[in-house]
């Protein structure tokens, strides 16, 4: 990959990085080792080790980075053969890195229908607008065809998904050690020197300011759990009335056994999938990693039984759109 230099590397990893990320931590990372191609590793500092203890959401997030890369070689009419490293968990790389994928340039490709929608994709955490009946149909015919995906929507599948996403919350913010991780990444003061660079700010998490710090105060402390005890844990975590206000939810399913850096890869494609209807989405991965929620969706919503769900997205118009925060190309790569 010998056309690669330091700087075209960094604009490539900027490009990637448009991809989700856990938390928005952006674990990803990109070099060129002696031969010209590219290393993808993920930096250790940023992987939850309270929320993620197996760092499957650190790989998935390095996936859904690995395709972005891939997407934004192909646009420079450049085709890859990619080596998925996860499995073999590499740490002797560099001190502090994983790695977890090698690209060597195999000649010539043809630009992804899919990456002019990466702009556009984003989460979206508030209420949804209202999506027009042929849309949400085109959304569902989608989905149909697609392998690793299955449409739940009507308003009976949007209430059962809603409840069952409030009481799998309550669950794991209950764990103090949960809520204080979350807390480190939540941005919720544009005071904040990260403001705009990665964690969930307040344009994020659709706060005000008085909101985020109120939510901050609480999360962060034994107030939760005294509020929790007398009953009013439910309401601070409730998502339920937002939650149905979705045109759909979409549920992700990919192979059981498959590596989290291939699902990565499939999980980004399948988001700016529905980004083409111009739907944003709103995950709830507290779905896919608590088992008593993910076996009760997987009896409503029978999925093939080879297939692991991975994570279930609340999808529909959002009334604006968000800005991305990144943190700047030069910290991606490494020399
Ligand atoms: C593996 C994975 C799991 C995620 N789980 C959640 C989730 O449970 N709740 C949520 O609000 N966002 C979740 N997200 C979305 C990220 O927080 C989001 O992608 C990140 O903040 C960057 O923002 P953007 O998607 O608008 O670019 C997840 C993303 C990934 C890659």
């Amino acid at each position: 990959m010998s056309r690669i230099d330091a700087a075209t590397l960094a604009d490539l990893a900027a490009l990637a990085n448009r991809a989700p990320s856990v938390h928005n931590t952006q674990p990803a990372r990109f070099a060129l080792d002696e031969e010209g191609r590219i290393l993808l590793a993920a930096d250790l500092s940023r992987h939850l080790g309270i929320g993620d203890p197996s760092g499957r959401d650190m790989g998935l997030s390095c996936g859904a980075a690995l395709e972005g890369m891939v997407m934004a070689l192909a646009a420079r009419g450049i085709g890859v053969v990619v080596d998925d490293l996860w499995e073999a968990d590499i740490r002797s790389w560099r001190p502090g890195y994983r790695l977890a994928a090698r690209l060597t340039a195999t000649g010539e490709a043809m630009p992804s229908p899919l990456a002019e929608w990466t702009e556009k994709r984003f989460t979206w955490r508030g209420a949804f607008s209202v999506a027009a009946p042929d849309v949400i149909a085109g959304v569902e015919r989608w989905a149909a065809e697609a392998e690793d995906v299955t449409f739940a929507g009507g308003p009976d599948a949007l209430a059962v998904i809603a409840a069952l996403n409030d009481d799998a919350s309550l669950s794991v913010m209950r764990d103090r050690a949960f809520r204080d991780e979350l807390v480190a990444w939540m941005r919720l003061s544009p005071a904040h020197p990260a403001y705009a660079f990665d964690g969930l700010n307040l344009d994020a998490l659709c706060m005000g300011r008085l909101e985020g710090a109120v939510a901050g105060r609480v999360l962060a402390s034994p107030l939760f759990d005294l509020a929790d005890r007398l009953g009013l844990g439910k309401s601070l975590v409730a998502e339920a009335g937002k939650t149905r206000t979705a045109a759909a939810c979409l549920l992700f399913h990919r192979p059981e056994g498959e590596s989290p850096v291939v699902s990565g890869r499939a999980f980004y494609r399948f988001w700016l999938g529905f980004t083409r209807f111009g739907f944003a989405g709103w995950p709830m991965a507290v779905l896919a990693d608590i088992p008593s929620a993910s076996q009760a969706l997987r009896q409503r919503f029978p999925l093939p039984p080879d297939h692991r769900l991975i994570n279930v997205l609340r999808v529909g118009p959002a009334p604006h759109a968000l800005a991305k925060y990144r943190l700047p190309p030069h910290d991606l790569v490494l020399g």
